[in-house]
């Protein structure tokens, strides 16, 4: 028996956990030549496809070179060069990157910038404003600002006190714009989002109009808007970024997940210059006391490095709108099912919601579909009775089919 606590598992359901020996591509392979297709890019990760041959020469010629570093005082041209490309391609307010390992603790730096930023103002501005339904990460912080519930009832006396603002579901956008302009003017220090679409929440999406709305409300009151594009970021939602379709800057970006398009763990924190600025002093006590062992692995930038050259070079946007396309033809066989709510897509993310006596996340439906799926070479794994496709990017057309195929199948035998 293997002594490994997996993540997210429930060992007392005794589910089998296949061992995977290679990926190539969208798909993995066990030792026995087994396959199965990753349509959900390994938790949102893969972006151009597993062990994409430039990101793996970037990674091996990197670790001839220089394997790690003390980030604190010392630097190396990895990280230099991605941090000049990532202020190159977003927006010009945004001029500062700090590094870290991982989406939750990106958003756990970008919460201590908000706080320091107004702490070293010498403004009194504390409270953190969320969206109900979102998810953040996994760390007492990133639990802290997303939905309470089955992922972190037992932590709740950890968790920090935040005010939040209902989800903009159709039809009710007003309320949730309403909402946020009443708590903005009791001067909370930020408002932190998944712009357009709440992916652990349940795959949730709200127009992009609303994200606009929602920045111009939080720039009116001065309150510092954070987007948290860990999942929503390198192409997902059909643009680079999701900010990009509501033409919205933050004033704090979350990056992680597909920066090395999936091939190591890496994340970023980006912020305009008066938050930087705030921090900026001759008085050591205002440093930014913020840190890990891995800051900035020269490894990981390398490989970060090459997926940008990637996104330069290769047609990456051609390959997501043929997704997106493909996606919403698959998605269309289903609308009309009555055993299908919700069907629902953004980019190259589609997703549906199977009819089931218990939704949520704890649906009884969820296990069940997992190892069906499993079953048909298919790895996905449903949110609840929220049934979701991300793939990577390079997913050919006859790859997609076998997972809508699994799909309808999966429908028909749930009724
Ligand atoms: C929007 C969002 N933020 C943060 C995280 C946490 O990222 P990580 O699992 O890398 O800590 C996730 C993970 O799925 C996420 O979807």
């Amino acid at each position: 028996m293997s002594p490994i606590w997996h993540p997210f598992t429930q060992h007392g359901l005794n589910e089998p956990i296949p061992l995977i020996d290679r990926a190539e591509g969208a798909c993995l392979y066990d030792a026995e030549g087994n396959r199965w297709i990753d349509a959900i890019s390994s938790w949102w990760v893969t972006t151009h496809g597993h062990a994409h041959p430039r990101i793996m020469a970037a990674i091996r010629a990197q670790t001839e070179k220089l394997d790690q570093l003390i980030f604190a005082g010392w630097t190396h041209e990895p990280a230099e060069s991605l941090a000049a490309e990532l202020v190159r391609i977003t927006p010009d307010p945004l001029t500062r990157v700090f590094f870290s390992d991982s989406g939750s603790t990106s958003v756990e730096v970008a919460l201590k910038m908000a706080l320091g930023y107004w702490a070293n103002i010498g403004e009194a501005r504390e409270r953190i404003l969320v969206l109900e339904h979102s998810y953040h990460g996994d760390t007492i912080g990133a639990m802290s600002v997303g939905e309470r519930g089955v992922f972190n009832r037992p932590y709740a006396p950890l968790l920090f006190d935040v005010s939040t603002i209902p989800f903009p579901a159709e039809g009710r956008e007003q309320q949730t714009l309403d909402a946020l302009e009443s708590a903005c003017a009791d001067k909370p220090a930020a408002f932190i989002v998944e712009p357009l679409i709440l992916g652990a929440g349940g795959m949730l999406i709200y127009p992009a109009w609303v994200l606009a709305e929602m920045r111009a409300i939080c720039a009116r009151h001065g309150v510092l808007f954070i987007a948290d594009e860990v999942m929503t970021g390198w192409g997902r939602t059909g643009t680079r970024f999701a900010c990009d379709q509501a033409g919205i800057i933050p004033d704090i970006l979350c990056l992680s997940k597909g920066l090395t398009g999936g091939a190591v763990p890496l994340a970023v924190t980006l912020c305009a210059e008066p938050i930087f600025a705030a921090h900026w002093s001759a008085d050591r006590s205002r440093t930014f006391y913020h840190s890990s062992s891995y800051t900035a692995n020269p490894i990981a930038c390398a490989a970060a490095v090459a997926n940008l050259a990637i996104w330069r070079d290769e047609p990456v946007q051609d390959r997501i709108d043929a997704l997106a396309a493909a996606q919403e033809a698959h998605l269309a066989m289903l609308t009309s099912d009555p055993r299908v709510a919700d069907p629902r897509r953004l980019g190259t993310i589609a997703a549906f919601d199977l009819v089931a006596r218990d939704g949520g996340y704890l649906s009884a439906l969820a296990p069940h579909l997992i190892a069906f799926y499993r079953e048909r070479g298919v790895l996905l794994r449903p949110l609840g009775n929220s049934v979701y496709v991300m793939p990577p990017y390079c997913i050919t057309p006859a790859e997609l089919a076998q997972v809508w195929n699994a799909i309808g199948t999966s429908v028909e035998a749930a009724a």
